[in-house]
């Protein structure tokens, strides 16, 4: 048995298209243009990366891209202005700060300062409530929500309902919100995590399994159950022989083709879905803020 590959990269490619033809039509039925706002502070070249394909997709989706770049010395008070300022701009519908931020900022006092319904990352303790209550509003973190799209695709309406879920790791980013989405799918949900006895065993028992420790390829092929689903949101960097360097997930990806029923790879999985999400977020957040139907995307 060889596992099929689950196409993050064509999934999240036709999910920016129903984005683009939500924005097309909020444009020609209500005059409005979803604008996304993403701050970033200082110069770590990987979240430069991040926030120029944020602003060339939100372009691309026929959205306002709004892109800020603060110098590394920026101060706690100049930062949390620039949010307040965000939040009063009717322009803006979604706030996006990139993180890490640098260590004379309190990351979690610039997140609390985001007004919730413009929080597209879905970071904001109001909507990690909304998200664990099931309340109507949350905006719901994008890596997770991708995740919870690819698996809702593959499994049907309903087909989630009842399966054991098990998810590696308990960030606030990825593992937690992992599970509560997958809670509010009817899946049993087990949270394992660097202390968890024997987690090869438990991650046996998973007839779902999401991998997002940061571990490169921590998951062995003997800790699948066979035919599972893998979902692996590993992104990792790792050292080749040639001197070079390659992408790698949380998974032993090509071990783990030979146990699994459904896996995705990295790169191509996860990854492309995180944005295209984000770009869902903020036609979400618009829609909400103008009182406008949520178009299905
Ligand atoms: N840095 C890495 N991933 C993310 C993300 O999803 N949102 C924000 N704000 N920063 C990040």
């Amino acid at each position: 048995m060889t596992a099929d590959i689950i196409d993050g990269k064509a999934f999240a490619a036709g999910l920016r298209e129903r984005v683009g033809g939500a924005v097309a039509a909020l444009k020609r039925d209500h005059g409005l243009a979803p604008g996304l706002a993403v701050v970033l502070v200082g110069e770590d070249p990987a979240s430069q990366v991040y926030v120029r394909n944020k602003a060339k997709q939100t372009v691309e989706a026929g959205m306002q891209s709004f892109e800020f770049r603060l110098p590394a010395e920026t101060d706690e008070a100049t930062l949390l202005a620039k949010v307040h300022a965000l939040n009063a701009d009717p322009a803006v519908h979604g706030i996006l700060v990139q993180l890490p931020l640098p260590d004379q900022i309190d990351a979690d006092q610039v997140l609390a300062a985001i007004d919730p319904d413009k929080d597209v990352d879905g970071f904001h303790v109001v909507n990690v409530g909304r998200l664990a209550t099931g309340s109507p509003g949350a905006l719901v973190p994008c890596t997770p929500l991708g995740c919870l799209l690819l698996l809702r695709d593959r499994f049907g309406p309903g087909g989630l309902s009842g399966k054991n879920a098990v998810v590696v790791g308990r960030s606030n980013i990825v593992g937690k919100p992992m599970a509560q989405l997958l809670l509010q799918e009817s899946c049993t949900v087990t949270v394992a995590h660097s202390r968890t006895q024997d987690l090869p065993a438990v991650c046996r028992a998973a007839d779902i399994l999401v991998a997002a420790v940061g571990r490169p390829q921590m998951v062995q092929a003997d800790w699948i159950k066979p035919g599972a689903t893998v979902i692996d949101v590993g992104i990792n960097r790792i050292a080749k022989e040639d001197g070079g360097t390659r992408l790698v997930g949380d998974v032993d990806t090509q071990a783990a083709k030979a146990v699994a029923g459904a896996i995705t790879p990295v790169p191509g999985g996860v990854g492309p879905m995180t944005i295209a999400c984000l770009l869902r977020n903020t036609v979400t957040a618009c829609c909400r803020q103008h009182g406008v139907p949520e178009p299905a995307m």
